[in-house]
Order: structure tokens, then sequence, then C-alpha cells
């Protein structure tokens, strides 16, 4: 999982990676409960928990992301040459492993004792990408140019007073600039064939197929050399089947379940403006490749925060930011959007781009049935992804 902007991080494992984000506990909205629809503990899942017990696997996975992100390393830098293509050997101790452990417990305890128990400290705060955190001042930094603004930041916010009308304001211009909440409402499924390429592919193009239905129902089938991995959104509860994660069937809570959400109802976007809460806007001017975007923040029904951004003139959707809680820090997942074509009167992304502290994908679409037939089994519980072959681990 992993992943790191700056050097490109190589992921670990033939196994590969990705990783999810995500945190507590399940929340079982749709009456299925039951045991079959608790996530997974970490403890239960892996054989060496000390630390990050009473976790669900995917805010686990999202905790390693974090790691490697915040000390620009791989995977298998901490869990040791070994770890490379076998899943076991992760649980195996590493020195950096032990520091690690040590780490997170001193995160809390400053957290705790000098915070007022408010998490301001995490491991990027030190460490800001590297192994090796820098504890002397840079004079080529103080003196040099400051780098650009990152759009992305949550920590960039509003700097003129939140006004609700700018936000309606943004928000009814994307609904009109893909067709007009009437035409919206004539497009209530599709189904679609592309190609998708990263790291778990080792970029090469694979074919992947997209299942969605109104108002917020989505899946998304890759089909990897390994086998076929699955991310299903069914309206309330979420999963990623993967053949390259250390479970192959993953049930996604509170920040990755907001996400899964979110994706699905921006497929649909006519409900945009109920699909988050607390809108702000009045961020700083921004541009995402050299175009001026507006941006608008709101709050998802489990507390993640997002950031959608808009192009000015074409009013367009090119951007959204979401910042999944884990408990050591929240973990940027970025998704860019482009190639705008019409489906029946809907514009919709027919190219998207996704990157997260764990990988970096890339999703083209050539071929897209709008309101084709989708049976309702294709939204459910996926089954747990199976390797084909001898393929992976
Ligand atoms: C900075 C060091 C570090 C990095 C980098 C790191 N891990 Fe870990 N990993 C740990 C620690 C520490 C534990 C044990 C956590 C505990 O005891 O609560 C662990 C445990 C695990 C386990 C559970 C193994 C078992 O069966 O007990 C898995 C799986 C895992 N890591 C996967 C990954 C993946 C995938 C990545 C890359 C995205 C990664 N880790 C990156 C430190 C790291
Ligand atoms: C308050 C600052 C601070 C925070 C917060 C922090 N670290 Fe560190 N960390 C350090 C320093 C300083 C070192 C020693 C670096 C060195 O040896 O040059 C270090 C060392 C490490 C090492 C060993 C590196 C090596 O090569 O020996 C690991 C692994 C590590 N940190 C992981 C983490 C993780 C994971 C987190 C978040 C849970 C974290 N750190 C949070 C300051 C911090």
């Amino acid at each position: 999982m992993k992943f790191n902007s700056r050097r490109t991080i190589r992921c670990a494992v033939g196994t590969v990676i990705l990783c999810l984000l995500g945190t507590s506990v399940a929340r079982s909205q749709s009456g299925k409960a039951g045991a079959d629809q608790k996530p997974q503990m970490s403890e239960d899942a892996f054989k060496n928990i000390q630390v990050l017990r009473g976790i669900p696997v995917n805010e686990f996975m999202g905790t390693m992301g974090f790691f490697a992100a915040s000390l620009g390393m791989n995977c298998t830098d901490c869990h040791g040459d070994d770890s490379a293509g076998s899943w076991d050997r992760y649980a195996d101790d590493t020195p950096l492993k032990q520091t690690a452990r040590r780490m997170v417990l001193m995160e809390n305890l400053i957290n705790r004792s000098d915070f007022g128990a408010t998490r301001m400290v995490t491991c990027y705060t030190c460490h800001r990408g590297v192994q090796h955190p820098a504890v002397t001042p840079s004079l080529d930094e103080q003196y040099g140019a400051p780098p650009p603004a990152d759009p992305d930041q949550v920590e960039m916010i509003p700097s003129v007073p939140d006004s609700p009308s700018a936000v309606e304001q943004i928000l009814d211009k994307f609904i009109q600039a893909v067709g007009g909440a009437q035409q919206l409402g004539k497009l209530t499924s599709f189904t679609a064939k592309g190609t998708y390429s990263g790291f778990d592919t080792e970029f090469q193009k694979v074919p992947v197929d997209v299942f969605a239905k109104a108002p917020n129902q989505r899946t998304t089938t890759v089909h990897v050399t390994a086998g076929d991995d699955t991310t299903s959104f069914d309206g309330s509860d979420a999963w990623i089947a993967a053949t390259n994660k250390p479970v192959p069937l993953i049930m996604l809570t509170k920040g990755d379940l907001d996400g899964a959400r979110l994706d699905a109802e921006l497929t649909f976007p006519a409900t945009i403006k109920q699909s988050l809460s607390k809108w702000h806007v009045g961020f700083p001017p921004v541009k995402i490749n050299d175009r001026a975007v507006a941006v608008v923040e709101g709050t998802a029904g489990g507390g993640t925060h997002v950031k959608l951004f808009f192009d000015k003139t074409s009013g367009l959707l090119v951007r959204q930011v979401r910042f999944v809680d884990t408990p050591v820090g929240l973990i940027p997942l970025r998704v860019d959007y482009s190639d705008y074509r019409a489906v029946a009167g809907v514009k919709m992304p027919f190219h998207w781009t996704t990157t997260w502290v764990d990988g970096q994908s890339t999703t083209e679409l050539s071929n897209v049935q709008p309101n084709a037939a989708v049976a309702e089994a294709k939204f459910m519980k996926p089954a747990p992804a199976v390797s084909r072959g001898a393929a992976s681990k």
C-alpha cells in the first residue's frame, strides 16, 4: 500500500497492495445486521498485532499506508525483504516494526499530554516523507521560494466567510454542466467497459467493468492477471475483494465506507447537495492543471471531510479529495476526473485517476450502456477474491 508522492514508492510484494483506508465500527443501517455484516478486526485477521488492535482490517491497512506515506518507505522496508511475496512474513518482527510500534505509543502520549487529547501530532508532523526527520532548519528553505500551495491539504481552510448561496451556485452550475436535473433523472443505471491500469497491474492496462444504478449503487471489477478484484457498494455496505490484499474480502468502514458511498452518489449526481453536509466555500484561489477551480468542502455521513474541485469555466467536477481517518492520522485519497462525454444526455467522466497512499490507478471507459438492466446481485457482498492459477503470493 504505499506510496508516496515524491519518491514513487514501489510497493513491496508482487503481491501488491492497495490499501484502503477507513476506520472504525461498522454501521448497519440497512437492517441487514448479523455477524456476517460485522467487519473483521485486525487482531482476528492477522497474527502479530500488539498496538493497532480493535480496528477493522480496512482501517489497519489504511494505517500501514499512513506509515508508508509519512516515512517515504515501502511496505517491505519495514517488513523485511522476506515479506516480498509472502503475506505470512508480514507477521515477523523487525527492528523498524518495533520502533514503529513505539512511535505509535509516543504519538498518542504526546497528543494526550500536550494537546488535550486532540490528534495534533502525527507521524507526518515529524517525518515529512522521510525515514530520518530533519532536526536542523534549512537555510535554503528559509531563503528559497516557498513551494506552491497544495490545494489538497486538509489544512487549507476558507479565507473568506462561508456563504450558502455560493455553495449552491457552484453545485447548480455543475448540475447544469452535466445536463441538468431533468436529464440526470432519466439516467437510472449503466454498465460500462474500459481499461484499468495501476500499481497492482504494474501499469499494464487490463479490462474493467463498472455497474451502477441510481441513486447510489456501484460495483467495479478489475480483471487483473491474478484474478478479479471487485469493489462494491450496495447502497449501505461496501466491500473490497482483491487478490492483492492480505485478506481476500474486506468490509469497508467509516472513511472508506463514506468514500464508496460518495463515489456511487457522484455517479448519479442529481442529489449531490444531499451527499454531503456542513458545506464550506471561500478557499484561497487554486488551479488544477493550470485551470482555475472553485473549491467546496463538505462532510459525509460518517464524518469524513471531502473537498470537491469544479472547473470555474466549464462547471464540471475535476477532482475530489477525501480525508480518511486512521488511528494515527488522516490519509488523503484523490480522484481526478476528465474526458467528460455525453451518455443519454448526461455528461460523465470517461477517465479518472485515483491517487492514494497506497498507489495510483487510472480507469478509462470505452463503452457505456445507459439504462441497462443490472441485477441487484451485482452490488451485493462479493465472494472473497480467488487467485487464478499459481500467479500470486
Ligand atoms: C514504518 C513501518 C511500517 C511500514 C512502512 C509498514 N508497516 Fe505493516 N506493520 C508495521 C507494524 C509496527 C505492524 C504491527 C502492528 C501492531 O503490532 O499493532 C505491522 C503489521 C502489518 C501486518 C500484519 C501482519 C501480521 O500478520 O501480524 C500487515 C499485513 C502489514 N503490516 C502490511 C503492511 C503493508 C501492506 C504495508 C505497505 C503499505 C506496510 N505494512 C507498511 C509497520 C509497518
Ligand atoms: C515527535 C516527532 C516524531 C513523531 C511524531 C514520529 N516520529 Fe518516528 N522518529 C522520530 C525521530 C527523531 C526518529 C529518529 C530518526 C533517526 O534515527 O534519524 C524516528 C525514527 C523512526 C523510525 C526508525 C527509523 C530508523 O531508520 O531507525 C521509525 C520506523 C519511525 N520513526 C516511525 C514512526 C511512525 C510510524 C510514526 C507515527 C506513528 C512516527 N515515527 C512518529 C520522530 C518522530
